[in-house]
């Protein structure tokens, strides 16, 4: 099984928060956008630098910028819709896609009901779902990028199932997964348990 587990102390931490029950919304949100800049700051750590010529108050000097690929974030809606901010406050000129899917509950296959994508000349990608359960939802997102042309795909996941990793890597061996936490099993709602529970309800709300 081919999976990056982020387990720095301060992200364990902030997900074992994040899984207790009595966590409200307001609460659950902060932190996932905590763990996710957490996270952010490991799967960035290849992002290609450049040298530029820059002068201090005191002299000039050499220094390093990221070079000019710029990185596009893809929040699997809805959930992931709570992992853009913290990727943004680490990466603010990242360009935003998204792509909608749902998990029909009964047959437990994803849905696509929107897809909005920047122009993909050139650029690294990133798609943030707190969840994955099956894999079914993180596949078909990836396949939906790859249908457009694009290469360079990275998964950011914060709790998966083993199950949801080896269909991933099975569908698509090409795409590193990283997350904060490799949970035990689905239960037969296909819920990862233990988990957080349903994460775009806790993030918005409903139920
Ligand atoms: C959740 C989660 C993932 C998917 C994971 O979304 O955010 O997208 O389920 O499950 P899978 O690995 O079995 O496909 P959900 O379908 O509940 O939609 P929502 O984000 O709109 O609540
Ligand atoms: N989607 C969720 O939000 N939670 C799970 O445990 C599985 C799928």
């Amino acid at each position: 099984m081919e999976v990056h587990v982020i387990n720095h102390p301060l992200i364990q931490h902030k997900v074992t928060l994040m899984r207790k029950k009595e966590t409200g919304s307001k609460d659950f949100r902060t932190l996932l956008e905590e763990i996710t800049m957490l996270m952010g700051y490991e799967i960035t750590r290849d992002l290609p630098l450049e040298d530029v010529e820059i002068e201090t108050p005191i002299a000039k000097m050499t220094g390093k910028q990221i070079s000019g690929k710029k990185l596009v974030i893809v929040p699997v809606l809805r959930a992931g819709l709570g992992m853009v901010q913290g990727m943004l406050d680490l990466i603010p000129t990242a360009k935003v896609g998204h792509i909608g899917l749902y998990r029909d509950p009964k047959t437990l296959k994803p849905v696509e009901y929107y897809c909005k994508l920047p122009d993909v000349e050139d650029r690294d990608f990133i798609i943030v779902d707190p969840m994955l359960a099956t894999g079914g939802s993180a596949s078909a997102a990836i396949q939906l990028l790859k249908d457009k042309g694009i290469k360079n795909i990275k998964m950011m996941n914060l709790v998966a199932a083993p199950a949801g990793v080896e269909q991933v890597n099975k569908d698509h061996p090409d795409v590193r997964i990283y997350v904060a936490a490799l949970d035990d099993h689905l239960n037969e709602h296909g819920y990862i348990v233990p988990g957080l529970g349903d994460a775009g309800d806790r993030i918005f709300g409903t139920k």
